[in-house]
């Protein structure tokens, strides 16, 4: 209830799926959230429905497009002017157009670059516009959403792993670097999470296939990822910094063959 009472979020991409998910557990512990997202309507909406009564936390939205410099620093200065500062920062936007972001030999460069920039380089972009206004303050929580994508190799996609992965390590550089002055960096990787993004463009036999090779039997919800989110905004993740925090139903955890091991032992 009140795990995060006090504290002044930013949220990038939080209008929907897991970002909207953390967003509304955020506030229900008392948090004021900024809710950024390219679609304005959508984050004044996703605002307006995020009930802070009896806990003390609000939402406001903005339209924010994290690839505009501008607009991430205007993101920033409204948080201070709204909240007073700013304590966690949730660089929660990325992805990459699967249809253009293929095998290496079948990849759109525009796509490699676009899919760099909206991944990473938004990350550093809103942290360094975000570090010195922690610093300021003491220190802060920046959590970066990655994927199981940018631990491993996969056969599509190789844009999406590699962004992923440059934002896992950039994750222990800015631990690395600004621990000393209070700051903590931690990212969090999904696995399939079952988003209106993963449910409107993922064919069901391929959803059915990623939770055939889960460990546990089920593709999470947002909010399994929104509430270890609310860990590492909140007090109670104070000695965690650098870390990657896997969410995936175990997929990661397994032998690469245990899912056809499975089927093999049932016959
Ligand atoms: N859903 C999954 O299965 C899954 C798995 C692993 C990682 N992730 C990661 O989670 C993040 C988003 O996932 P989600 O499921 O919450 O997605 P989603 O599609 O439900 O929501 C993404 C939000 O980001 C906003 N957005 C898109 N581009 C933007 C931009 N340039 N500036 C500002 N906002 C922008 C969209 O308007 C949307 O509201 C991504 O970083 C993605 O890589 C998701």
């Amino acid at each position: 209830m009140n795990r995060l009472s006090g504290k002044k979020v930013v949220i990038t991409g939080a209008a929907s799926g897991i970002g909207r998910a953390a967003a509304t557990l955020m506030v229900a512990e008392g948090a004021q959230v900024l809710i950024a997202d390219l679609d304005q309507d959508a984050a004044e909406k996703a605002a307006a429905d995020i009930d802070g009564s009896g806990s003390g936390g609000r939402a406001i939205g903005m339209a924010v497009d994290v690839m505009n410099e501008e607009a991430v620093a205007a993101m920033i200065d409204r948080a201070v002017t709204e909240f007073g500062g700013i304590d966690v920062l949730l660089n929660h936007v990325g992805g990459s157009n699967p249809r253009k972001d293929l095998d290496l030999l079948r990849l759109d460069l525009d796509e490699w670059d676009r899919t760099l920039a909206l991944n990473a380089r938004s990350t550093v972009v809103a942290s360094q516009l975000a570090l010195p206004h922690m610093i300021a303050a003491g220190g802060g929580s920046i959590i970066n959403t990655v994927s199981v994508g940018g631990l491993t190799g996969d056969t599509l996609q190789c844009a999406y792993g590699a962004a992923k992965a440059a934002v896992i390590r950039l994750t222990q550089y800015i631990a690395t670097q600004y621990g000393k002055q209070g700051i903590r960096c931690n990212a969090v990787a999904p696995g399939a999470i079952m988003t209106p993004a993963l449910r409107d463009n993922v064919p069901a036999d391929v959803i059915a296939d990623i939770r055939r090779h889960n460990a546990l039997d089920m593709i999470g919800d947002p909010e399994d990822i929104g509430w270890a989110m609310v860990y590492l905004a909140s007090d109670e993740s104070r000695y965690m910094s650098g870390q990657t925090l896997v969410l995936d139903g175990g997929l990661t955890a397994q032998s690469p063959i245990a899912a056809s091991r499975r089927v093999l032992l049932d016959r």
